[in-house]
C-alpha cells in the first residue's frame, strides 16, 4: 500500500482517534482540574459514537470516517450553498442531481419514495418531456417484468429482467460491491453484467445471473498472449450462472478507447479473474483483436454461441461513425449471423476513469444512439431476431419507460446501482479512494461496504423502481412496459410547442433500407455506403 493510500487511510480515523486521545488524557487531568470533566464527557461521547459508527453495518461513509463522516449528513440537511463547500461542487457538476440520486437511495433502503407539494422540474421550460396517461388506467399486479432474448440460432434463451446492472469491472469495482451486486441481483432474479474484467470468485460465490463481457482485454478467456482463447472460453461459458455473452465494442464515457489497470492495483484476485500476471499493467487495447471486418465480427459472434452450446450472444456499443453499424448490419444480412441482442450505451454512461474530451464530446447521446439501431434493424427486417438493451443514466422509471417507448427491449443501469451499494457521487473512483468502499481496492476503505446489507439495498432498489415503472404503464392503461411507444412520449421543444414522440423519433417502415424507399433522417445514404468486408469507408463520407 502506498504512502498516500496509508496516509489517506489514517487521516480518516484521526478525529475519532483524536476523541478517544483527548478522553484519555483529559480524563487523567480531570483528577486534579474538575472542571475538565465536562469535556471529557464530551470526548467520551463522541469516542462512544466514533465506536458505534465503526461498528455499524448501515452507513459506509461512518464506518470509514467515523464521527467526522456525521458533517456529511448535517450538511446534506442543511442549505446546498453551504454544503458544496464540504462535500461536492454544486448540481451542475455532478452526473447526478441530489434529488435524482434521494430517489434511489430511498427505494433502496425500502422507504417511502413518494414526493409531497408537486413537482420541482420546469414543466414550462424548453426540453420537459412527459408520458401520456389514460382515464382508463390498468392496475398490473405482477411487476416482473421480463423480456425472451434469444435468436433463432440461439439453443438457450434468456429471459431477463427489463433492468438490470450494467458492465462494471471487477478491478473498477470492489470485491465487496461486486458481492453485493451479484447477491442482490440472485435475490431479485435480474442479471449482472461482469463488465471486461472477467469473472471473479465474486460473481461466482453471489450466485445471481451473469452476463459474461468480452472486452478487447479477453479476461478470463485468453491466451498467454493476450488473444482471445477459445479453449479456455468454452469452459467459461459453460457455467450455468452465464446466461449471455457481451461483445464489447465501447462504452459511451470513453468510446474508442482502450483501458489501462496500473500494476500496483493488481490484487491476487483481479489477477486470477483475468488471467494476467501482478507484475506488469494489464492492458485492454482500443480495438478486438480477433476480428477486423463486419464478417469477421459475425463469424466470431457466431463461434462464440457454439462455444458456449447456443447461449444468447450479442454485443456493447456507443454509435460512433452510424455507417459502420451499417457495415455489421449488412454482414449480418451477407451471412445470416444475428447477434441475438445488442446493448446501445448512450455518450452520457459513466466510467471509472476517463478523459475529459472523451467523458464530454466523443459517441452518441443514448436516445440518437438507440433511435438509430432500432431502426437501422427494422430497416433490414432483423429487428424481431435482435432485442436491444439500452444504457447511460436510466435510473428512474421514467427514464426506462421512455428507453422503452424509443425502441429498447431492456435496461442496463451502472451508477443506478452503485449508488444502491452506497456511492455518494465523490468521483474519487479514479483514486482508489472511494469513500464508501465501492470503487476501490484499498481492503481497509472497502470494509464499510457491508455485504448483506448492501445486497438487501440492490434487490430492493430493482423491486421498487420496478414497482414505480408497472404503475406507470398501468396509468397509461398498457398491460407491461414494453408497450410504450413513440406516441406516449411527450416534449416541449421550444418555450412553447409541443410534440410527440412519434414526430421525433419515428419507428421507420420495416423493410425501408431494403427497399431503398423512405429517405428521411438521412438512413439510406449511409446505407448506401456500408460494406460487409470493411468499417473502413471507401469514400471520404462517415
Ligand atoms: C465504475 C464503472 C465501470 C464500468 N466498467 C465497464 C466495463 O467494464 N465494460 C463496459 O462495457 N462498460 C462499463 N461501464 C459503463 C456502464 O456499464 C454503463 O454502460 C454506463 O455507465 C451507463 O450506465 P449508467 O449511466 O447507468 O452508469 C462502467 C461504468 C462505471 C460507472
Amino acid at each position: 500500500m502506498c504512502g498516500g493510500c496509508l496516509m489517506a487511510n489514517w487521516i480518516r480515523f484521526l478525529t475519532f482517534f483524536l476523541c478517544v486521545a483527548l478522553t484519555v488524557v483529559l480524563g487523567i487531568a480531570s483528577i486534579w482540574e474538575g472542571w475538565l470533566l465536562l469535556p471529557v464527557l464530551v470526548f467520551a461521547g463522541l469516542s462512544a459514537l466514533g465506536i458505534r459508527d465503526v461498528l455499524q453495518k448501515k452507513h459506509s461513509i461512518l464506518r470509514n470516517y467515523p464521527v467526522i463522516g456525521h458533517l456529511r449528513f448535517i450538511l446534506e440537511d442543511i442549505r446546498p450553498e453551504i454544503r458544496q463547500y464540504f462535500v461536492e461542487s454544486d448540481e451542475d457538476e455532478v452526473p447526478f442531481s441530489r434529488e435524482a440520486r434521494a430517489i434511489v437511495y430511498q427505494r433502496a433502503k425500502n422507504v417511502e419514495d413518494k414526493r409531497p407539494f408537486g413537482t420541482k422540474q420546469r414543466v414550462n421550460g424548453a426540453g420537459y418531456q412527459w408520458l401520456t396517461h389514460s382515464v382508463v388506467p390498468k392496475k398490473i399486479e405482477n411487476k416482473d417484468f421480463r423480456v425472451h432474448i434469444g435468436g433463432p440460432d440461439c439453443t438457450q434463451p434468456y429471459d431477463a429482467s427489463v433492468y438490470n446492472i450494467s458492465a462494471m469491472s471487477f478491478g473498477a469495482l470492489s470485491a465487496n460491491a461486486i458481492s453485493a451486486l451479484n447477491q442482490g441481483a440472485k435475490m431479485g432474479g435480474f442479471a449482472h453484467d461482469t463488465g471486461e474484467g472477467g469473472i471473479s470468485r465474486y460473481h461466482r460465490e453471489g450466485g445471481g445471473d451473469l452476463i459474461f463481457e468480452i472486452g478487447t482485454g479477453y479476461f478470463g478467456v485468453r491466451d498467454e498472449h493476450g488473444n482471445f482463447d477459445p479453449d479456455k472460453f468454452a469452459v467459461v461459458a459453460a457455467s450455468a450462472q452465464v446466461k449471455m455473452i457481451e461483445i464489447k465494442l465501447s462504452q459511451g464515457a470513453k468510446p474508442g478507447q482502450g483501458g489501462m489497470l496500473p500494476a500496483s492495483k493488481i490484487s491476487p484476485e483481479i489477477a486470477e479473474a483475468r488471467g494476467v500476471p501482478m507484475d506488469k499493467d494489464c492492458i485492454s487495447p482500443a480495438s478486438h483483436s480477433a476480428f477486423g471486418t463486419p464478417l469477421e465480427m459475425m463469424a466470431f459472434i457466431k463461434q462464440l454461441r457454439d462455444l458456449s452450446g447456443g447461449k444468447p450472444v450479442g454485443f456493447k456499443l456507443c454509435i460512433g461513425h452510424r455507417r459502420e453499424f451499417m457495415c455489421m448490419v449488412r454482414a449480418m444480412l451477407e451471412t445470416g449471423i444475428t447477434p441475438d441482442f445488442i446493448v446501445i450505451d448512450g455518450k452520457e454512461g459513466g466510467t471509472g476513469a476517463a478523459p475529459l474530451e472523451f467523458a464530454n464530446h466523443m459517441g452518441m447521446p443514448l436516445v440518437e444512439g438507440l433511435t438509430f439501431a432500432h431502426n437501422t434493424l427494422r430497416g433490414v427486417n432483423l429487428r424481431d431476431r435482435i432485442a436491444i438493451g439500452a444504457s447511460g443514466k436510466l435510473i428512474h422509471a421514467f427514464d426506462i419507460a421512455r428507453a422503452l417507448a424509443l425502441g429498447a427491449d431492456w435496461v442496463n443501469s451502472a451508477r443506478g446501482f452503485m449508488f444502491a451499494v452506497g456511492c455518494i457521487q465523490a468521483q474519487a473512483c479514479h483514486t482508489n479512494h472511494c469513500p464508501t468502499g465501492v470503487a476501490t481496492q484499498d481492503p481497509r476503505r472497502q470494509r464499510a461496504l457491508v455485504v448483506p446489507d448492501k445486497a438487501q439495498r440492490v434487490a430492493n432498489f430493482h423491486k421498487n423502481t420496478m414497482k414505480a415503472l408497472g404503475d406507470m404503464a398501468g396509468a397509461a392503461g398498457l398491460d407491461h412496459p414494453s408497450s410504450f411507444q413513440p406516441h406516449h412520449l411527450m416534449m416541449r421543444e421550444k418555450e412553447r410547442n409541443m410534440v410527440t414522440g412519434e414526430e421525433v423519433y419515428p419507428y421507420m417502415p420495416e423493410g425501408f433500407l431494403l427497399r431503398e424507399d423512405d429517405d428521411r433522417f438521412g438512413y439510406l445514404q449511409r446505407w448506401r455506403r456500408a460494406a460487409s468486408a470493411s468499417f473502413a469507408p471507401f469514400d471520404q463520407g462517415v
